[in-house]
């Protein structure tokens, strides 16, 4: 059995998610990792399972999060498919849910894409790393939130173990349809 998964990441963090999910599945399922803006490289009919993560930036997942679905619909509804996302607003967990995460209630529910599986994961904050303007803006919504303003700090919040229970979760659905 193969797995595509794909990721759309701009600082690397949903692209470790992807990378992690499949070392998880290493023995369960085959999985090819893949960049969302890559596809067109890739035979997606070929996979017996799809996954994708994405990540957000102010507010919003990447176009091509879209795109992708609108162009591979009905593939995707064919096949077992799985969907999570990446934000900084899930570092609380009362915000680590498909319902209690606007970003990604809202995606489903204005999707025509409805994965069989879901999941909302922690991202990281690495002030260091971002440009004046988004340091200057990610400190300010982290003001206002409650969260790290100290511009020198780097924080993974993600889970790594609801991941890896994520990532389980989706080889469960390959081996109960081989059965
Ligand atoms: C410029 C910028 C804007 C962001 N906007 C949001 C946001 O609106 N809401 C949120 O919850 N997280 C926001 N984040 C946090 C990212 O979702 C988080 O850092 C995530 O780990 C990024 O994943 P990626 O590296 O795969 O792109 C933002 C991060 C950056 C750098």
């Amino acid at each position: 059995m193969k797995a595509l998964i794909l990721f759309s990441s701009r600082d690397g963090q949903t692209r470790s998610i992807a990378s992690y999910i499949a070392t998880i599945l290493k023995g369960t399922l085959e999985c090819d990792v893949v960049n969302i803006l890559n596809t067109h490289e890739v035979d997606i009919g070929k996979y017996d399972q799809i996954m994708i993560g994405a990540s957000i930036r102010y507010g919003h997942f990447h176009p091509s999060l879209k795109k992708f679905i609108h162009q591979h619909l009905s593939l995707l509804q064919q096949k077992p498919s799985a969907f999570f996302s990446v934000n900084l607003t899930a570092r609380k967990p009362e915000k680590r849910s498909l319902q209690t995460n606007a970003y990604t209630r809202k995606f489903l529910l204005r999707s025509p894409w409805q994965p069989d599986l879901g999941a909302v994961f922690a991202g990281a904050l690495r002030y260091p790393n971002y440009r004046w303007f988004d340091r200057v803006m990610i400190q300010l919504i982290m003001h206002m939130t409650g969260g790290e303003t100290d511009s020198t700090k780097e924080i993974e919040y993600t889970d790594w173990e609801q991941v890896a229970r994520f990532a389980q979760e989706f080889g469960q659905i390959a081996l109960k349809r081989s059965a």
